[in-house]
């Protein structure tokens, strides 16, 4: 399986998710301002990962500085954690990984420059570590839900290269198949940046996941054929009310899917519940660029000057969740009394 991110050689290898399936690319950042460029160009998207890329991006912005003490280091990391917590704002695990990253700077006992380093990078690796761990239980706990020969909808990229490894959404399937289960998994393209098309048709393939593309606006006739099975998908950030933030198209497949009697799951690590947040109508929607949806692969497709908006995410209300798989196990309705009980 692919590691989407590392720590290597003082340096932070990803793969360039912005040229796949064409290239297959890797590239390294040597310092936090390429990290930053990383996740607002979306060379590195999905929430847990771009999650471990801003731990990683705090433990390289230490290491490159000159500060001769500890003050001049803390002012610097201050800077940093701004910069990374700016490059997008929908995914809490951004600004939960930023916050552990924190919880180390302000322990307040460094004497040398030299040992916040070294704890900010160990801790770093510790978050991307603690990632895979993650991934690989909510494959075992997800892959209870599914049986042989079913078929899945899957939307966006909530695979391997959405985390350091494994995925959330896809990471039941890839344990399912260890367990000699038969899965296909119909892949949603995922308008307008085509991360279904792209990137999880690219990701499954490599694994022999046998694998059919639709686009968006296929899936209720497909479910009304009887061709659809459950829904598995990730998230973004969860409220503590059980509304999941997941990518723009999450909700109308949860409509359809309530409407068919389809069982429609949700997966992600607790690091994506946002616990300050009562519900998903209070979490931050990003609007991109309309170029995204006026162009694809860059040959404009629409008449000059359109209005367009485009927002990336949408909410996806509790009522229409079947159940939450975490790595703490699946949490079924009601959902509010299950997150909450998950306070640490
Ligand atoms: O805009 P993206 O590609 O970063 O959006 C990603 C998603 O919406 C994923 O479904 C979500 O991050 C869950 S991934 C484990």
């Amino acid at each position: 399986m692919i590691k989407t991110i590392e720590w290597k050689n003082g340096k932070i290898r990803m793969i360039d998710q912005s040229k796949l399936p064409l290239k297959e690319e890797f590239f390294e950042c040597s310092d936090y301002e390429c990290v930053v460029d990383a996740i607002k160009s979306m060379k590195i998207r999905g929430a847990p990962a771009i999650g471990v890329a801003a731990a990683m991006g705090i433990a390289l912005g230490a290491k490159n500085s000159s500060a001769s003490n500890v003050d001049g280091l803390l002012g610097e990391l201050e800077v940093i954690c701004k910069e990374l917590s700016k490059a997008r704002p929908t995914a809490v695990n951004l600004f939960w990984a930023i916050e552990r990253m924190k919880k180390i700077i302000c322990l307040s006992k460094w004497s040398r420059t030299d040992d916040l380093k070294r704890d900010l990078e160990d801790e770093a690796i510790k978050i991307a570590e603690e990632d895979v761990e993650a991934s690989k239980k909510m494959g075992r706990i997800g892959a209870s839900l599914l049986k042989n020969g079913d078929n899945v909808l899957t939307h966006c990229n909530a695979g391997s290269l959405a985390t350091v490894a494994y995925g959330t959404a896809l990471a039941p399937i890839y344990h399912s198949l260890k367990e000699g289960k038969k899965i296909h998994v119909y892949v949603d393209e995922t308008r307008p940046k085509l991360q279904g098309a792209r990137l999880t048709i690219w990701e499954l393939n490599k694994e022999n996941v046998p694998t059919t593309l639709i686009t968006d606006n296929m899936a209720g006739y497909l479910m009304s054929q009887g061709k659809i099975d459950k829904v598995f998908v990730g998230a973004d950030r969860i409220a503590t009310n059980g509304d999941v933030v997941n990518k723009i198209g999450t909700y109308s497949l949860a409509v359809l899917a309530k409407e068919h009697n389809i069982p429609f799951y949700v997966v992600a690590p607790i690091s994506t519940i946002d616990f300050n947040v009562l519900s998903g109508n209070e979490i931050p929607i990003e609007e991109r660029d309309g170029g995204e949806v006026t162009h694809i692969g860059g040959v404009q497709i629409t008449s000059n000057g359109v209005s367009v908006v485009n927002p990336a995410f949408d909410v996806t209300p509790n009522l229409l969740i079947t159940a939450i798989v975490t790595e703490k196990g699946i949490l079924y309705p009601s959902l509010k009394e299950k997150i909450n009980n998950l306070r640490s």
